[in-house]
């Protein structure tokens, strides 16, 4: 199951930009990261998830790297890194970088050599046909930039050319097949870049977009599948102690057959994750599991979880997450008292759970012109809210000048009001992530088990190892009887919950842990 620090891990995300900003630019940095660690700290979690901090013309806000081993200078230098690394472990922090190893920036020495139209070293690099004439198989291309003759592929943006781990099956002679050296030359440049950070104090990746390496792959991604194991046996050997974390959202192929340690959760229409907090996009309105009222069932989420966690819960993890940087954030549709709820499921399920910064305060989505290939993902990418104090303490640079204007409502959620306020999101968050470090049977690998989905009259029901929790998102008062119930006591609650001899009783709103039976 990989590095044991996994199993009591809480993440958090930060997207560098809106962090915490040092030299008043208007942008955030690794020195105000650094500065910001005794927070992440003290709200309890000890892992980071830091977004693309390389060199990079910014045209995906840094998933168009340029240079995978220079810190972008609008960050900081790679000593900061180095010393964020330190300051981070310093803390019992670990720290995971951003891999984006499936395309480059068009602005990448490599893919600048590959468009010349002399054969060098990098021409097999990217993906490219022989002809700038014809297109690419129904595949997204350029063609007509370059001197060299040819169509290459892209990844994801028009400035995100596919870098070339080869073809399944290859049918035309561009195209090369997975063990060609050209292949095997793009799969030793990353290692080379993971071990250019994992040398220097940094804890793992993130990976993005990890199953869009080999093309023309199988349903099973066979060809991808294997060079993570090649990647992953590499870290077993060289680096035991880091971590990987898979943007793929598909368990059965990122855990069980790529072998990446944990795999996320992400928001995808209608999937298990999505009918918890943002099933708004389906036509009758919105049914979230966690919008009071709103009629959505907890089947829905485990009909799409349980399978997937019970065939992959010996390999590796499901990441839950509150959100991320392309994912709209909770607030959005969710008061409070209702992210209060979300919350305490999504960290008290199995697996290493995410939290996104800005979603334990509660900030808000926002209605934001785009900014370096955002677009909707815009609005959850401004900057954080740490006090009423100018610029809500992220920096000291004209407000015009921010990488991103800030929520402007009088009431909008700062961590310094909500510290000092014991019913805050930020304080509950501060207590749940507390709860799970207090209790093995709350953290990653112990089991998981529903013990009642029938929601008409009783709550959500689940057991974690010798604990039972329920949770009640409706304003309806739900009873739950059972033999299982005898002899436990509270040791958890939001809302007002009791329980009584065999008999759990659940307020509208509320959520409880029980302690093993005595
Ligand atoms: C997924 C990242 O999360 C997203 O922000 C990015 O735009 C694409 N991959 C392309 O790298």
């Amino acid at each position: 199951m990989g590095p044991s620090w996994l199993k009591d891990a809480v993440f958090y995300e930060i997207y560098p930009q809106s962090f915490q900003d040092s030299n008043d630019d208007g942008i955030g940095d690794l020195q105000g990261i650094i500065r910001r660690l005794d927070y992440v700290a003290e709200l309890g979690c000890n892992a980071l998830w830091i977004n693309p901090c390389f060199d990079s013309p910014f045209m995906d806000a840094g998933y168009d790297v340029r240079d995978y081993k220079l810190v972008a200078p609008r960050y900081g230098t790679n000593d900061d890194l180095v010393q964020l690394f330190a300051e981070a472990h310093a803390r019992g922090i670990h720290v995971l970088l951003d891999l984006v190893p499936g395309h480059t920036s068009d602005q990448h020495p490599w893919f600048k050599e590959s468009a010349k139209a002399d054969p060098n070293e990098y021409s097999a690099r990217y993906i490219w046909t022989d002809e700038a004439l014809w297109g690419m198989e129904g595949r997204p291309y350029i063609a007509g930039m370059t001197e060299r003759s040819g169509a290459y592929m892209l990844n994801f943006f028009a400035s995100q050319p596919a870098l070339n781990y080869g073809w399944l099956d290859p049918y035309k002679h561009w195209m090369s097949a997975t063990d060609s050296p050209e292949a095997r030359a793009t799969i030793e440049a990353m290692k080379d870049v993971m071990r250019f950070w994992l040398d220097q104090g940094c804890d793992g990746f993130r990976v993005d977009m990890a199953d869009s390496l080999v093309k023309g792959d199988d349903e099973c991604k066979s060809g991808t599948c294997a060079i993570w194991r090649e990647i992953r046996a590499m870290m077993d050997s060289d680096y035991p102690d880091a971590a990987l974390v898979s943007e793929w959202s598909n368990p059965d192929l990122a855990l069980c057959s790529a072998g990446f340690h944990m795999d996320f959760y992400l928001d995808h229409q209608r999937n298990g994750y999505n009918t918890l907090l943002r099933d708004y996009e389906t036509e009758g309105g919105d049914h979230s599991y966690f919008l009071c009222d709103a009629g959505g069932s907890i089947r829905r989420f485990l009909d799409d979880y349980l399978p997937k966690y019970e065939r992959s819960r010996d390999r590796g993890y499901i990441s839950f997450i509150t959100c991320n940087h392309d994912t709209p954030r909770p607030a959005r549709t969710l008061s409070v008292a209702e992210l209060k709820l979300a919350y305490a499921l999504i960290l008290t399920m199995p697996g290493v759970p995410f939290i996104y910064y800005g979603d334990e305060i509660g900030m808000r989505y926002l209605d934001l012109r785009t900014k370096e290939g955002g677009y909707q993902r815009t609005g959850s990418r401004s900057p954080m809210q740490w006090s009423r104090d100018k610029n809500a303490g992220f920096s000291g640079a004209p407000a015009e000048q921010l990488y991103l204007p800030q929520d402007a409502s009088a009431d909008a959620p700062c961590v310094s009001e909500q510290l000092a306020d014991a019913d805050s999101l930020l304080s509950e968050v501060r207590r749940l992530v507390a709860l799970r470090h207090a209790h093995e049977d709350l953290q990653a690998d112990a089991p998981f088990e529903v013990v009642n989905d029938n929601e008409r009259t009783a709550p959500f029901v689940y057991r974690r190892g010798g604990l039972l929790l329920a949770v009640n998102p409706s304003s309806a008062k739900k009873t739950f009887e059972d033999s299982a119930l005898v002899g436990r006591e509270l040791v958890y609650r939001i809302g007002n919950p009791s329980v009584v001899g065999g008999r759990l009783v659940m307020s509208g709103q509320s959520f409880a842990v029980l302690s093993t039976q005595a």
